[in-house]
């Protein structure tokens, strides 16, 4: 058998968009078997226990493009700690626990910066699945038909916290609110702030982190499609944290502290307003996704 563990992800962090996102440490275990014929999967929603599924197709693109023979599979899905369509990488984890998966099924003949490009395809954009499968904070970009990639640990002592709503926001829709154009002043406000929030991020500096953290390319046009957008800013502002910004698409809002007890006030404070709300203190992942290999099943 083999077991997947994917992170979840956090994208854009700010001013990033499209580009910047972190691993978080929540993780979804995906497990491959092969089995005598057909496929089963299990472990998720009815509608997608079939060839659908996008854990299932993923892992066919990687048969398909290394023209091997698909195997009859069974294919166990543990994912409900990385929610869809919340802002956390649900469908990057999806996608890289089939293709890490299909990889070591086929022998390992991928390298980490193939299943990248393959991967950052299926999924539209590379800010999630980078991130998912090398950790910490990542950095990248398309060049041509291949996606490059910077990665970068962040300092251990930025902690952050997941608020995560009990109603999603699809992907598709928050990208239809963006407008298509925009004044090069909002581009220049991005680009030095993703830039001195990266390294930020990686040497340790608060203050930096502060005041580089915001974004005038997608959140302005996305805060709407989260109703309590205005309210959870005002609890992070309260507490005091350095910063929060809409993870991904959203619906989650992540805020960052270098202050523990900063993190659990605030996640006190969001739990008691928000009852039906998840809500996660938790850090960069360090390692990206991980295959295990066992020999049963
Ligand atoms: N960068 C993407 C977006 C992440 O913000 O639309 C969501 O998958």
């Amino acid at each position: 058998m083999i077991e997947v563990k994917v992170p979840a992800t956090s994208a854009n962090v700010g001013p990033g968009f499209d580009c910047m996102g972190i691993a978080m440490s929540i993780y979804g275990v995906y497990r491959f078997s092969v089995i005598d014929e057909g496929l089963i999967v299990s472990g998720c929603p009815k509608e997608w226990q079939n060839e659908q599924n996008l854990v299932y197709q993923s892992c066919k693109r990687v048969f398909d493009d290394l023209q091997i023979p698909m195997l009859p599979l069974h294919i166990d899905i543990q994912a409900d700690a990385i929610p869809f369509a919340r802002g956390l990488g649900s469908s990057a984890a999806c996608i890289v626990a089939g293709v890490m998966g299909a990889n070591a099924l086929c022998g390992y003949r991928l390298s980490k910066a193939e299943m990248l490009t393959i991967c950052s395809e299926l999924e539209g954009h590379p800010d999630n699945v980078a991130p998912a499968i090398y950790g910490g904070l990542t950095i990248s970009f398309q060049e041509g038909n291949k996606v490059l990639m910077t990665p970068c640990q962040v300092d251990k002592k930025f902690k952050f916290c997941a608020m995560i709503p009990d109603y999603p926001v699809l992907t598709e829709a928050a990208r239809s609110v963006l407008p298509d154009s925009l004044p090069i002043s909002d581009a220049v406000y991005n680009i030095g702030r993703s830039a001195s929030l990266a390294l930020a991020l990686s040497s340790g500096n608060s203050e930096m982190v502060a005041h580089a953290c915001s974004d005038r390319l997608h959140q302005p046009y996305r805060k709407k499609l989260i109703v309590d957008y205005e309210m959870v800013g005002e609890l992070c502002k309260q507490h005091g944290v350095l910063t929060w910004y809409i993870s991904g698409s959203g619906s989650t809002m992540m805020a960052i502290s270098d202050n523990d007890n900063v993190l659990a006030s605030l996640k006190q404070d969001v739990c008691d307003r928000f009852p039906g709300w998840q809500v996660h203190c938790v850090a960069a992942d360090e390692n990206g996704a991980q295959v295990l290999e066992t020999c049963h099943g």
